[in-house]
């Protein structure tokens, strides 16, 4: 008996179809893999400030609030340069430890190596305690 030398025309559909079963999950779990780790990484927080911790400035859980002319801003601790934890003030500027960018209070860059604005943040005061609410991602 002499082997055969190409494999059967059904046998290759049996085993592209058997293939396709194989990696047709792939998609959908690579998909819900993804979902669960974006839901992780972006599910909105809030960060309280109780009011006795309400300075000029306030540094709290990767946020910052402002206080200037009474009107109070809150944005993103992130350095909009490479990402740093902008964590200090000096002079009325915010200032990145990392490249040293420095930020108005408004969020305006002062000076680079930073070119975009601070990311600002929603924020509202709790009537019931007074606490302000900042809406973090
Ligand atoms: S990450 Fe802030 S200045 Fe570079």
């Amino acid at each position: 008996m002499t082997p055969d030398p190409a494999p059967s025309v059904a046998r290759r559909a049996f085993l592209w179809a058997a293939g396709l079963l194989l990696v047709a999950p792939l998609p959908a779990a690579v998909g819900s893999m993804v979902d669960r780790f974006l839901a992780v990484r972006v599910r909105p927080r809030r960060v309280v400030i109780p009011p006795d911790l309400q300075n000029t400035v306030t540094f709290a859980d990767g946020v910052i609030v402002t206080r200037e002319d009474g009107q109070v801003r809150a944005f993103s601790a992130r350095c909009t340069h490479l990402g740093c934890l902008i964590d200090r003030t000096a002079v009325d500027l915010l200032v990145c430890p990392c490249h040293g960018s420095r930020f108005h209070l408004d969020g305006t860059v002062a000076a680079g190596p930073a070119v975009r604005p601070l990311e600002p943040l929603a924020h509202e005061i709790d009537p019931k305690t007074g606490a302000l609410i900042v809406h973090a991602t």
